[in-house]
């Protein structure tokens, strides 16, 4: 078993970022621009969005976050959205999810521009994105493919069975490893919460992508000799044994299941960290006028 080590590949692209982000400052004067909008307190996303705001400051970008309690309303936030798609100093905005059940994500994803949606959720940038044309892609899919391209790892013809059919991870992981790309090439099956024995198919996978939200949703013995296993899972649980009062597992039984693998990604230091990357590196390619 080998260790797919979100620590090491993320600090060593966000080093190479950091070069990039300078070269643009030294050339134009600014800085690429990213804006977060944050509504109400739920405490993963306050972490997540500190952590997008903390890491653009160290690869020297710009960012702005605006915080809203949970009381705005959907107009009020549209109205923001639009405020920012105009703005030319921006080049990148992300509004963190979930949002508050009275405020369509829909509306919201649709609202922030294509060329600004350094998130991938646009429906413009997903149509791009399964046609292979230039787009953003969604962060966490992006973060994932890095990692996967930065240990050589070879997907072509492998059967990659992705766990979670999220509009934000499962749904795009699967179109991006079924296309015509390196990495990708892979014959794609998903399964999701009405796939009535996941088991049957996660025994088959050589490329095993779990994004379910569930602790410990993946045991050894659904897993094949050999395989790859990329873990999505983010489980918060409130722990004494941390500072920060919380504990982060993944949906993988890593201490069972890692033994089997021939890489997998731990959980905290894996995935997590390459969606950042993922977010700055579309950032930057907005900012350098790479996809629009
Ligand atoms: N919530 C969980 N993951 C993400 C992400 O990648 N982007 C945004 N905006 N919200 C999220």
């Amino acid at each position: 078993m080998q260790l797919l080590d979100g620590k090491f590949v993320s600090e060593k692209l966000k080093q190479e970022i950091a070069v990039e982000a300078a070269t643009i400052l030294e050339k134009t004067g600014r800085k690429p621009h990213l804006v977060a909008i944050l509504v109400g307190h739920d405490g993963g996303s306050e972490t997540y969005v500190a952590s997008k705001i903390k890491n653009c400051e160290k690869v020297g970008f710009n960012s702005t976050l605006y915080r809203y309690e949970n009381t705005i309303t959907e107009e009020e936030l549209l109205k923001k959205i639009d405020e920012v798609n105009q703005d030319p100093n921006t080049d990148g905005i992300l509004v963190q999810l979930p949002l508050p059940k009275h405020i369509s994500a829909d509306k919201v994803t649709e609202k922030i521009s294509p060329e600004k949606d350094v998130d991938g959720f646009h429906p413009v940038n997903l149509g791009r994105m399964q046609r292979n044309l230039p787009s953003f892609l969604p962060a966490t899919p992006y973060g994932i493919l890095l990692m996967l391209q930065e240990y050589g790892i070879d997907t072509a013809g492998k059967h990659c069975v992705v766990i979670g059919r999220s509009n934000i991870v499962g749904s795009p992981m699967s179109i991006l490893m079924a296309r015509n790309t390196n990495p990708g090439n892979c014959t794609v099956t998903i399964c999701h919460s009405r796939t009535p024995d996941i088991k049957k198919f996660s025994l088959d996978a050589d490329i095993l992508i779990v994004a379910i939200g569930k602790k410990n949703f993946v045991t050894a013995d659904m897993v094949k000799n050999g395989a790859i296993v990329i873990d999505v899972g983010m489980n918060r649980e409130v722990s004494t044994e941390t500072k920060s009062g919380f504990k982060l597992y993944g949906d993988v039984d890593f201490e069972n299941v890692a033994p089997k693998t021939s890489w997998i990604t731990p959980v905290p230091g894996g995935v997590g960290l390459m969606t950042i990357v993922g977010l700055l590196k579309n950032t930057l390619a907005s900012a350098k006028k790479e996809i629009y």
